[in-house]
C-alpha cells in the first residue's frame, strides 16, 4: 500500500517539487494533514534567516508518539515495529509490536513522571542498542522531555561536557553494551563523567550484561524495578494508557550534539511537528517504503540518522524494522547478509565506509548468502566513491535495486539531497536531485549564486524545509553565526558541491575544518585540544587524509616540548588523551612530530599545507607568507 504522499513518477516528482517551491505553505499542509494533530495550525510557516527564526505548523498541536504509536495500533497492533537482533546470533531474536512498544512506551513514560520528570526536562541517554533505547527516546517524547542521546562510544568527559551544556537532570543508562566481542561498561563511564555534576538527581540503569557496576543510594535506580511499578500504574484489566502530552510544534523534542569547526561540540535542537512530517515524508520516498516492508537502518541510536531512520521516521510510517545492537564484522564479515537473510529484508541503509570495510574481506562472506528479499537499497553519511557504489550494486544488490545515495547533516534532520529510489534516476556517486521542498544553490567564496551549470561551488539552501534545526541549545548567537552569516540569507551547509546539467548534485565533502572518519563527523579543533592536554604536548594540528576504508584518517602533527621514552610509547599515551577526552573514534591515525608548525604572520596555522603534505603532494603552493618557509620542508622530509 502506498502512503498519499508517496511519489510514484519522475512526473510526479516534477510536480511535488515544482508546487513544493511555488506554494510552501500548501504543500506541506496537504503532507502535514495525513499526521494526528490534536489542533490544528493557524499558519505553515513563518520565517527569517536573519536572526534566524523558522516556525512550521504555527500553534499546532500534537505528540509525536501518538503518530509513531497510538494511531497505528488498530491496523497495525499486532504488527512487528522492530524486529530487534540481538550481538550474538545464537540468542533470541525480539520482536516488539506496535501494541507492544505502546505498552513500553507508556511504561516509560510513567517511569520518568514517577521519578520527577516533566515536560522540558532534558534526558540525557547512554545506551546500546537495544529496544529498550527505543523506548527511552519515545518515553521522553510522551512527556515532552527533551532527549539527548549520547553514542555509546563517547568517553566520560564528552558526556561530561554534553550534561553540562544540556544542563540534563536524569540519565538513562545499561549497565553495559556488546559490540562484537566487547563489552562497553557504560554505568562505569557514567559514573565517571558524574564525578563533579551538580545537575543530575537521578541515573536510571538498564541491564543488559550484568557485569558489575556501583550503584549510588539515592541517586541510581533499577531500570527493571521501575518499570514493573510502572506497569501496574499504565495497565489496568489489560488497557494499557497513558496519555501522551500535548506539544507545540515547535516544542523541541531533542538535542543531540554534533562536531563543528570550532572547539566544543554544538546541541541541535529539533522541534516536534516538522520533524515528524519531514522524517516520515522522507522515509516513505526516498526508499519508496510500502506497508509491510522490512527496513533495515544499521545505524547506531547515538547520530542523527538513528534517530530519524530507526526511531521517528519508520515509526511514524508504520514501518516495519530490523534493529541490530551489534558491528557488521562479528563473528564474521557475513553478519549483515546474515540479517538480512533471516530477516527477509527488503530494504537496507547503510554506511559507504561499512561498505567499504566489508568490501576489504572479499566475496567469501556472501558465500551461501540468498539476499533476494532486497529491493532497495542506500547510504548515508559521506560521499561514496564509483567502488563501492559498484559492489554495492553488484554483489548486493545483484544489479536488480535502485541505490539511493542520501546527503544531509545532523542540523537538516532529515534528507535534503537524493534520487527516489526507482523513481528518480541514480548516477553513481551522485545525491543527485532535492527533495520537494529544498531549493540548494551553489556560491562562489565571494557568496555570489552560481548560475547555471556544470558548477561547482559551496552548498547553501534558499528557504527551510520543515526539519531544519530551530536553534543551537542554550546559545542561539552560535546557531545564526555558525550556519547563516557566512553568506546572507542562505543556510550554509560546510560541505562543497557540483551540479551537472540536469540539475544533479554531488557532494565533495567539507569545506570547513570538520572531518568525516567512517561517516562520523569530528571537529579539527576538538581534536587538536585533546591532543594538547597531554601534558608533553605544547601544540598541534590536525588534518584529514584519503583513508581506504575510513573515507577520511586523522592525521595529526604534534610539537613535544621533550619526548619521554621513545616516540612509540609517546605516541600510545596521546592516543590514550584523546580516547579519554573525546573517545576512541577520534583517535588520530597518525601522528607526527614535528619541530614546528606552518605559521602566517599572525600566527595562522596554514592547514592547506598540511593538508598536502599528509596527502603526499610535493607542491605546496606558495609559502612565502609563512613565518619559517624552512619548516615545511622539514615537515614534508619526515611525513609518515
Ligand atoms: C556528509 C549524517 C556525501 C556531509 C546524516 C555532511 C555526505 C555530513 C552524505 C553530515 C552523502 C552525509 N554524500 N556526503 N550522501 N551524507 N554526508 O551530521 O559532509 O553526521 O555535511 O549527518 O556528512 O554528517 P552528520
Amino acid at each position: 500500500m502506498a502512503y498519499p504522499y508517496q511519489i510514484q513518477s519522475l512526473e510526479e516528482y516534477k510536480t511535488a517539487y515544482q508546487k513544493s517551491v511555488e506554494d510552501p505553505e500548501g504543500f506541506w499542509a496537504g503532507v502535514a494533514s495525513d499526521f494526528q494533530w490534536r489542533k490544528g495550525w493557524d499558519k505553515v510557516l513563518e520565517w527569517n534567516f536573519k536572526e534566524p527564526k523558522v516556525e512550521w505548523f504555527i500553534n499546532g498541536k500534537l505528540n509525536i508518539t501518538e503518530n509513531c504509536i497510538d494511531r497505528h495500533l488498530q491496523e497495525l497492533g499486532d504488527k512487528p515495529a522492530i524486529i530487534w537482533e540481538p550481538n550474538n546470533p545464537e540468542d533470541r531474536v525480539r520482536v516488539v509490536t506496535y501494541n507492544r512498544l505502546h505498552k513500553r512506551v507508556c511504561q516509560v513514560a510513567q517511569m520518568l513522571r514517577n521519578n520527577g520528570v516533566k515536560k522540558g526536562d532534558r534526558v540525557c541517554i547512554y545506551m546500546g542498542m537495544v529496544p529498550e533505547l527505543v523506548y527511552a527516546v519515545l518515553g521522553c517524547a510522551r512527556i515532552g522531555a527533551i532527549h539527548s542521546v549520547v553514542f555509546g562510544g563517547f568517553s566520560a568527559q564528552s558526556i561530561a561536557d554534553r550534561l553540562e551544556d544540556a544542563k540534563a537532570e536524569f540519565i538513562i543508562t545499561a549497565d553495559g553494551a556488546f559490540r562484537g566481542e566487547k563489552v562497553i561498561p557504560l554505568k562505569n563511564v557514567i559514573d565517571d563523567a558524574l564525578i563533579g555534576n551538580k545537575t543530575v538527581k537521578k541515573v536510571i540503569v538498564y541491564t543488559r550484561t550484568r557485569i558489575p557496576v556501583s550503584m549510588f543510594k539515592g541517586r541510581d535506580i533499577w531500570w527493571e524495578d521501575e518499570m514493573e511499578y510502572a506497569e501496574t500504574q499504565v495497565e489496568k484489566e489489560g488497557v494499557v494508557s497513558f496519555p501522551a502530552e500535548e506539544m507545540d510544534a515547535e516544542d523541541p523534542l531533542f538535542i543531540l550534539y554534533t562536531s563543528g569547526s570550532t572547539g566544543k561540540p554544538k546541541g541541535v535542537v529539533h522541534t516536534c511537528g516538522g520533524y515528524m512530517v519531514w522524517t516520515a515524508y522522507t522515509f516513505v520516498n526516498t526508499f519508496q517504503y510500502k506497508r509491510g516492508e522490512v527496513f533495515f537502518c544499521t545505524a547506531d541510536i547515538g547520530w542523527i540518522t538513528g534517530h530519524s531512520y530507526i526511531v521517528y521516521g519508520p515509526l511514524a510510517a508504520g514501518a516495519t524494522e530490523v534493529m541490530f545492537e551489534g558491528i557488521p564484522t562479528w563473528p564474521d564479515a557475513g553478519r549483515f547478509w546474515d540479517i538480512v537473510d533471516k530477516h527477509k529484508v527488503n530494504i537496507l541503509y547503510t554506511a559507504p565506509t561499512a561498505i567499504r570495510s566489508l568490501m576489504g574481506f572479499g566475496l567469501k562472506p556472501l558465500e551461501g548468502k540468498d539476499l533476494s528479499s532486497l529491493k532497495v537499497l542506500g547510504t548515508v553519511g559521506e560521499p561514496i566513491n564509483e567502488e563501492a557504489w559498484n559492489w554495492y550494486d553488484e554483489h548486493i544488490g545483484k544489479k536488480k535495486c535502485p541505490i539511493v545515495d542520501t546527503w544531509w547533516q545532523t542540523e537538516t534532520g532529515g534528507i535534503l539531497i537524493t534520487n527516489l529510489a526507482g523513481v528518480t534516476p541514480a548516477k553513481p556517486s551522485w545525491a543527485t536531485l532535492p527533495m520537494p521542498g529544498v531549493q540548494p544553490v551553489l556560491v562562489d567564496e565571494n557568496g555570489k549564486e552560481i548560475e547555471g551549470s556544470p558548477a561547482s561551488g559551496n552548498l547553501c539552501i534558499k528557504a527551510p524545509w520543515p526539519s531544519i534545526l530551530r536553534t543551537t541549545y542554550g546559545d542561539h548567537e552560535r546557531c545564526r553565526q555558525t550556519y547563516f552569516s557566512a553568506y546572507e540569507n542562505l543556510y550554509f551547509t560546510g560541505d562543497g558541491a557540483l551540479r551537472d546539467e540536469e540539475g544533479n548534485y554531488r557532494i565533495t565533502g567539507r569545506v570547513d575544518d570538520v572531518l568525516n572518519v567512517s561517516g562520523h563527523r569530528i571537529g579539527t579543533a576538538e581534536v587538536e585540544n585533546a591532543i594538547n592536554m597531554h601534558s608533553d604536548v605544547v601544540e598541534s594540528a590536525v588534518v584529514g587524509y584519503p583513508h581506504d576504508i575510513k573515507g577520511q584518517g586523522i592525521y595529526a602533527y604534534v610539537i613535544c616540548s621533550h619526548i619521554r621514552g621513545s616516540e612509540e610509547e609517546t605516541r600510545k599515551n596521546i592516543l590514550q588523551t584523546v580516547s579519554r577526552i573525546i573517545g576512541p573514534i577520534a583517535k588520530p591515525d597518525k601522528i607526527q612530530f614535528v619541530p614546528g608548525l606552518p605559521k602566517t604572520r599572525s600566527g595562522k596555522i596554514m592547514r592547506r599545507i598540511l593538508r598536502k603534505i599528509a596527502e603526499g603532494e610535493s607542491n605546496f603552493g606558495d609559502t612565502t607568507t609563512l613565518l619559517d618557509p624552512g619548516v615545511v620542508e622539514e615537515i614534508a622530509k619526515g611525513k609518515l
